[in-house]
């Protein structure tokens, strides 16, 4: 029973869930434009506006790290609902928050709520989707990412002039209402169902979404001996290099240095001689619209051209990018070009760069670790990797500033641009093509041994 045209439910259900995502992207960046109110309003320390900053990775990581073991025990519906619930009491603790400790605590709670969305959002629609149309409705997700993150942008640049803080920080309650609305809407995924025995239920759903199933291989995981599975059972040798490419494209996405652009282009901007507050404000506006825009081209190509394709692409974009952007900081330094022309291409590599990223590891990394997982360890595999990307992310966040006091701009792109062709050689060697294949197709790839499908 192959059937092929896309039910609207499917496009509504994974919209609905993508909310998580749209989250995620806000709620991790509305802080660039609000420490600023906030450090003044309080009086922080330096480390006082570090501390605020990373406590929301830190709760990411965390979450992360429980949201897949809560996703394989309790579903992925219910774990939606305590990611919402998440996000709604830590916009609220923001929103009314006056103090040092009331915003460390606030964003802690909304970085679990990201950590646990993180792995749940993606894992849900990639349960639902079939085959044909599965790149481009988890991608989904991806864009809701971007979406929230030019949200944030437009929302701290708007209500800036008023250094309304506490509102920035709140808008983030509005999209978490109509996610716990919505959720009441959307069923639990149907191998969900089916891997815990439910058959009747996971059949109905299965025809509610209009997929195909092979009985004999879904219900399968349900009729296993109950025990209860280990985290071990991720080193078993048919699943070790499924763990591996899942926590490479996981560190690479992070490692590549996406977030220095994401959270510091205005001082990138600035160094390369944008001093003007407005010009380099803007140009982080063009970065955001750019992502959105890139990654809307990446959903139209993931299932025609193929997950590798754009991989490769992208990453000998982004490293060209990084290359350029170092060599100009490097000419410039040498007195060979001027200010002015270290800031165009700054404007340009870094536009390039960000649409690189949007059209390969950032759609592509989270689109391939939700599909190459078998069904009853795909929540906690997919949260091992994922907690890997934020610990990643902690890390270049982290030792961004550092690099550049020590490194200086050239070498600091540079590294990032080598750090680039490791991952493009892992993409090469590593990483197989997904693109149009069942779970179980993926499952039996792993058993036959690598080459098959690159
Ligand atoms: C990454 C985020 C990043 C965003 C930028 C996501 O795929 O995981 O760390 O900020 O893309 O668009």
């Amino acid at each position: 029973m192959t059937k092929t045209k896309l039910p609207i439910f499917t496009i509504v259900a994974s919209s609905i869930v993508a909310l998580g995502g749209f989250l995620f992207g806000y709620c991790s960046s509305v802080i660039s434009g609000a420490i600023l109110f906030v450090s003044n309003q309080l009086n922080l320390t330096t480390f006082d506006q570090e501390m605020i900053v990373s406590v929301l990775l830190i709760g990411a990581l965390i979450g992360a790290f429980i949201g897949g073991t809560l996703a394989d025990r309790f579903g992925r519906k219910y774990t939606m609902f305590i990611t919402t619930f998440f996000f709604l009491f830590g916009t609220v603790f923001l929103f009314v928050g006056d103090s040092m400790v009331e915003l460390l605590i606030g964003r802690f709670i909304t970085g679990l709520g990201i950590g646990i969305a993180s792995v749940v959002v993606p894992l849900y629609i990639a349960e639902i989707s079939p085959p044909k149309h599965r790149g481009a409705l988890v991608s989904l997700n991806q864009l809701a990412i971007t979406i929230g993150i030019l949200i944030a942008y437009l929302v701290d640049y708007l209500l800036a002039e008023d250094a309304l803080w506490h509102e920035m920080f709140g808008f983030g309650f509005i999209p978490a209402i109509f996610l716990f609305i919505g959720l009441f809407f959307v069923p639990e995924t149907p191998s969900f169902l089916a891997s815990k025995g439910k058959k009747e239920k996971a059949i109905k759903v299965f025809e509610r979404f209009k997929l195909a199933y092979e009985e004999k291989e879904v219900f399968k995981e349900a009729e296993k001996p109950k025990e209860i599975v280990r985290w071990s059972h991720l080193l078993d040798k048919a699943i070790r290099p499924a763990l591996y490419i899942g926590l490479g494209l996981s560190i690479f996405q992070q490692i590549t240095g996406i977030n220095t652009v994401i959270y510091y282009s205005p001082r990138i901007f600035q160094f390369s001689g944008l001093t003007s507050a407005t010009a380099a404000t803007l140009a982080t506006l063009g970065v955001g619209i750019i992502n959105v825009i890139m990654t809307i081209l990446a959903l139209w190509l993931i299932d025609k051209l193929g997950r590798r394709i754009l991989l490769i692409i992208g990453l000998i974009g982004m490293v060209i990018s990084l290359g350029t952007l170092g060599m100009a900081f490097h000419l410039s330094s040498a007195h060979h070009i001027s200010q002015e022309w270290v800031g165009i291409i700054a404007v340009v590599t870094l536009m390039s760069y960000i649409s690189f990223f949007a059209i390969s590891l950032g759609p592509v990394a989270w689109l391939i670790i939700s599909e190459i997982y078998p069904l009853g360890i795909r929540g906690r595999a997919m949260g091992i990797a994922i907690f890997a990307n934020w610990v990643s992310n902690y890390f270049v966040s982290l030792t961004f500033l550092t690099l550049l006091e020590h490194l200086g701009t050239t070498g600091t792109f540079f590294l990032y641009a080598v750090i680039g062709l490791f991952a493009l050689w892992f993409v090469l060697r590593r990483v197989p093509e997904t693109k149009g294949k069942t779970f179980e197709e993926i499952q039996k790839f792993w058993k036959k041994g690598p080459k098959e499908m690159i």
